[in-house]
């Protein structure tokens, strides 16, 4: 078996926006408390972030970071979340029946955020929360001195607004799980009058819209619609979530999953044209694919009443890990919709990375979001592949080969992401630039081979981790390169000068 890959610079499907490289991090079980945020750990710094866990999350190379949900935000006020630590109120959390403390709040968040080295993408709270709340937040957090909230924020010891660009309007509003779920009119007017209240307090912000939250959903597309055509002038994306299982246990189909998740790209890109065209708009909205990742193994919600409970603690395996790479192939591939996405979620919760009081953990995922976060940059060139199929059960035949690749014009160099869907069989790839010459090889990077369930554990922390793979320029100037099966090749190269 043997796939070729034809690659050409002036062929690209678009820029990549950095931002879809976001993550998201939610008040949800030990995501912020004994994750990010543990104040008196000797792993934490003064101001009580896990010290090892910015390290780690530094090397995902995140631009920004959605927070506080998520179905948390439905039902959150953020005033709980200020002012000094000691007069902040415990509440019952709607979402996941657990003790919200409020210790960490906005003010703690743009410091972390800061400290990180990403951006904040905020989400206000349309379900049980109003417009003028949404706001109250937006001036709290973007306004300079002289008005209420503004005067608040810096009483508190932060005089410099913290300059929020990226406003999400309310988190998954179609679900009937969602605090103050509305139908999608409704939820359409509240939306566009909380942006046009946002955007007239800072006209500099963008804003994301709530999609529908799921492709099995019945609003899927019809709720987009929608939102869509009352809200168009107001919001710059529609939010798209999407959450990967295996439930069934069926690894040939599980690791076709790109195969649906282009499909919900595409959906987008039409159901976006459409409206603007209907609307003969010169406008164009895109796609903040805000949610997503691999969740079906720890689906308990109920944290029975306690503070941080465990929730959600997923345990990655290597078909997880690739069909998150497939996630991020696709995404490469629908550059020109998809501008902003987040990994769903970062710590603990879902997450790449799990921690202990003692000690940290990455799993599976961590490693093709790393990888693909630090080379895919520039241009997305469109993947012209040829390669066998395989049957996929009810997904058909698939092509085994699921691939991207970038072109960066100012480093010149390109990076190419191949993923074997096979589990037996690794798969030669032959990629032939056709408008370029190689120059030398920077550098190649495998996941995976052999058994699609290896995870890393505590005990066992080095199980599925990259290592150094291999490529050869051939006689023809073809690069020639191996995908062990299943898994992740990334290969690295140098251009020549034109
Ligand atoms: O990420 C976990 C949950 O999944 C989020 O709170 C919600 O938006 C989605 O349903």
């Amino acid at each position: 078996m043997q796939a070729n890959l034809h690659l050409d610079t002036h062929y690209a499907v678009g820029n990549i926006d950095p931002r879809i490289f976001g993550g998201f991090l939610e008040h949800l079980g030990r995501a912020v408390y004994g994750g990010i945020y543990d104040p008196g750990n000797p792993l934490s710094d003064a101001q009580g972030f896990r010290r090892d866990v910015l390290e780690m999350l530094q090397a995902l190379n995140m631009p920004l970071i959605r927070y506080p949900g998520g179905n948390f935000v439905s039902g959150y006020d953020w005033t709980d979340g200020i002012g000094p630590r000691d007069k902040r109120p415990k509440r019952p959390d709607f979402a996941w029946k657990s003790i919200e403390t409020n210790q960490f709040g906005t003010d703690e968040f743009m410091a972390w955020c800061q400290q990180l080295g990403s951006t904040p993408l905020m989400a206000v709270n349309l379900g049980t929360g109003s417009t003028a709340e949404a706001a109250a937040l937006l001036e709290y957090c973007n306004l300079p001195r002289g008005t209420y909230w503004a005067d608040l924020r810096a009483s508190y010891g932060h005089a410099d607004p913290y300059g929020v660009k990226l406003w999400c309007l309310g988190n998954e509003m179609d679900s009937d799980w969602q605090a103050g779920h509305v139908p999608a009119d409704i939820y359409a007017q509240r939306a566009g009058q909380a942006a046009i209240m946002m955007k007239g307090l800072d006209p500099s912000i963008e804003t994301v819209v709530c999609g529908s939250c799921a492709y099995w959903m019945s609003t899927y597309m019809r709720w987009d619609l929608t939102v869509l055509d009352y809200c168009w002038e107001y919001v710059d994306y529609i939010s798209a979530h999407r959450y990967s299982q295996n439930r069934r246990g069926d690894s040939a189909w599980y690791l076709a999953e790109g195969v649906e998740i282009d499909r919900i790209l595409t959906d987008y890109a039409a159901l976006l044209n459409y409206v603007r065209a209907v609307k003969r708009s010169q406008k164009q909205v895109y796609l903040s694919f805000d949610e997503w990742n691999v969740w079906y193994k720890d689906v308990e919600q109920d944290g029975k009443g306690q503070v941080a409970p465990p929730l959600l603690e997923e345990i990655y395996n290597l078909e997880d890990a690739l069909v998150c790479a497939q996630y991020l192939n696709s995404f490469l591939r629908h550059a020109d919709v998809v501008k902003i996405a987040c990994l769903a979620q970062i710590v603990n919760v879902i997450a790449p990375i799990l921690t202990r009081p003692e000690g940290l953990l990455l799993q599976s995922i961590f490693y093709p979001f790393q990888y693909f976060s630090r080379y895919a940059r520039g241009r997305s060139l469109m993947p012209v592949i040829e390669c066998p199929t395989y049957e996929a059960g009810e997904r058909g035949p698939v092509a085994v080969l699921d691939a991207s690749a970038s072109y960066n014009e100012e480093t010149n160099s390109i990076a190419i992401f191949l993923v074997n869907r096979q589990q037996e069989g690794e798969l030669p790839v032959t990629i032939a630039l056709t408008d370029r010459t190689c120059q030398h090889i920077l550098g190649v990077d495998v996941l995976g081979g052999g058994d699609v369930k290896a995870a890393n554990s505590w005990e066992q922390p080095n199980r599925v981790k990259p290592m150094a793979g291999n490529a050869v320029l051939d006689d023809t100037g073809a690069l020639q390169t191996i995908v062990p099966a299943p898994g992740l090749t990334i290969v690295r190269v140098q251009l020549a000068e034109r």
